[in-house]
């Protein structure tokens, strides 16, 4: 998968060579490429920001070094989908990332201050596809750790980017369950033991008493996602 991502922190990005994703990008499993909104724009101070027209507090991003940096990411594919995170945006969840897993280009635009200006929206949704995504309803600075968020649930379902796929799914939010609670060794710690039916060898028991967490922690947690 192609990722391109526009931002005016590219460093906050450095984070995507670490770990599974840095694994990724080794093998070439995911091509990603990080752009500097400001080698877009042309002033002395680069610069990417204006007051709001109409007044009001803050800054907007000028749509100028937008659509220069744009213009220039779109032509490397066919299809490509824009998403700018947004606290007004759709709210992402496991199933929106499987459904973008399967695209071969993705753009993230990482809006600062109050904004992208909106026309910089409706360009692209014209000329192409552009979805607006919110990773939860509280206020980041920016779209950059929305994005890392975001790209970083996507990349993990490439096929072999995570080593043994039995582990994608038995986590939290694939089953619509969250996940049961995990143990390793020793079986007893500060004297706190194991739950005795993971020592059991019984596979049957082992399934059904994780099953049976999952359900209880879904209930007490989260009850939204069982629908009662
Ligand atoms: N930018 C600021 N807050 C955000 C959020 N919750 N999700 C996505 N992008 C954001």
């Amino acid at each position: 998968m192609r990722i391109d991502v526009v931002t005016i922190f590219p460093g906050y990005f450095d984070a995507l060579e670490l770990s599974l994703m840095g694994k990724a990008r080794d093998r070439g499993l995911i091509d990603l490429h990080v752009h500097d909104l400001r080698e877009s724009a042309h002033d002395k101070h680069r610069t990417v920001d204006d007051t709001p027209t109409g007044g009001g507090a803050g800054m907007v991003m000028k749509p100028e070094p937008w659509g220069q940096a744009l213009d220039g990411i779109l032509p490397e594919s066919e299809d490509p989908l824009i998403i700018f995170p947004s606290p007004a945006g759709d709210v992402f969840t496991q199933a929106m990332a499987r459904e973008l897993a399967h695209e071969q280009h993705l753009v993230f635009g990482c809006g600062r201050y109050e904004g992208i200006d909106h026309r910089v929206f409706d360009e692209y949704a014209e000329r192409g596809r552009v979805r607006l995504v919110s990773i939860g309803d509280y206020v980041l600075n920016g779209g950059e750790v929305a994005s890392i968020a975001m790209i970083e649930a996507i990349g993990r379902l490439l096929p072999g980017v995570v080593g043994n796929p039995d582990s994608l799914v038995e986590e939290s939010h694939e089953s619509g369950l969250l996940e049961y609670p995990s143990y390793t060794k020793p079986a007893e710690w500060r004297g706190r033991r194991v739950p005795d039916v993971l020592l059991s060898g019984n596979h049957a028991a082992i399934d059904a008493w994780r099953h049976e967490q999952s359900v209880e922690r879904t209930r007490r947690v989260r009850p939204d996602l069982l629908g009662d």
